[in-house]
């Protein structure tokens, strides 16, 4: 018999626990050329906000020893163009769709997670906590247990779509964080986002990056997010989703023995445009070997 790998979160069915991660699979329709959106469990696009951003000027991206450092600057078109141009084309894949939001106040937020509000085929929204509160000097939403739980409210108050939460790693204490997620009303957390690094240009004794600093992703950070993930989970009884280097089935199946109730694949999606599928196939694989019958049976085994 086929093992199950379906999910249920916040009373949604999911066919598989594997997501796309944001800002790696652009708005999700890009990689339909290269794998079957329909056999991953959900994309989450892009970070979107309320009005269409640049990004950062160039370079915005930097290999590092098994890892990525990235300084995109949330460049997307914009919450209505998205609605109207890419939904449309993206609702026609068998897939769940999250749409991860970017703000930097509060009315920004608010005002982004508005514009979903009815807007059929969107199955969540993920709040990314990573973005700069310019009214606090750029310190991100996520390092504040009080902007957390307000921002949180807002945009669930303002879309009426279940709220995935997700959490910056850079923070001392993960636990007062994912707590005043689940306070605010979030429906399940994601952590995490991309760890905060640099690179340095030797030749030009400078920075590699305009902004100097750049966000960590991939294989280098996957044991930092598994502690994590386990932290989280152990604190809430809210689904917590798993994200940070998961390049295989067997590295998703750490994340759920560690309390994951899904995983999203980011970097990876780099290497690899096929590798969410080999994610889900490689969980498939582990569970018939080792006859698990569902993800049940081993998620959160780790206590
Ligand atoms: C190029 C790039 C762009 C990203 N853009 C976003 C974004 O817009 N919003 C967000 O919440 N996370 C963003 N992330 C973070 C990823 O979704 C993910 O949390 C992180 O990369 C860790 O997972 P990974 O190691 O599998 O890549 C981005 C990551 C990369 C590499």
């Amino acid at each position: 018999m086929k093992p199950d790998l379906s999910v249920e979160m916040f009373g949604l069915t999911f066919k598989n626990p594997v997501m796309g991660a944001s800002g790696t699979v652009g708005y999700g329709i890009e990689l339909a050329p290269y794998i079957d959106l329909g056999r991953i469990g959900a994309v989450v696009t892009k970070g979107i906000s309320i009005e269409p951003r640049q990004g950062n000027a160039p370079p915005r991206l930097f290999e590092t020893a098994s890892g990525l450092l990235n300084s995109i600057g949330v460049q997307n078109i914009g919450a209505a163009r998205f609605i109207a141009e890419v939904l449309p084309r993206l609702e026609k894949y068998d897939t769940r769709i999250i749409v991860n939001i970017y703000g930097e106040s509060i009315q920004e937020y608010r005002q982004a997670a508005e514009c979903f509000c009815g807007v059929e085929g969107v199955d969540a929204l993920e709040v990314n906590l990573s973005c700069p509160n310019v009214d606090k000097g750029g310190l991100a939403f996520g390092t504040d247990p009080t902007l957390v739980q307000t921002v949180v409210r807002e945009v669930k108050e303002a879309s009426g779509k279940p709220i995935i939460a997700k959490l910056t790693p850079n923070v001392t204490d993960i636990s007062p964080l994912a707590r005043a997620a689940r306070d605010g009303g979030a429906d399940a957390v994601s952590l995490i986002n991309t760890l905060m690094g640099m690179a340095v240009d030797i030749r030009s004794r400078g920075p590699f990056f305009g902004k100097v600093k750049a966000g960590l992703s991939g294989p280098a950070i996957k044991p930092v997010a598994l502690r994590l993930v386990w932290e989280a989970a152990r604190e809430l009884d809210i689904p917590v989703i798993g994200v940070g280097g998961i390049m295989t089935g067997e590295d998703a199946v750490e994340f759920i023995m560690a309390g994951a109730g899904a995983v999203q694949v980011g970097t990876a999606n780099f290497v690899d445009p096929a590798a969410m599928n080999a994610v889900v196939g490689g969980i498939e694989t582990f569970m018939e070997e080792n006859r698990i019958e569902r993800l049940a049976d081993i998620r959160g085994v780790i206590k």
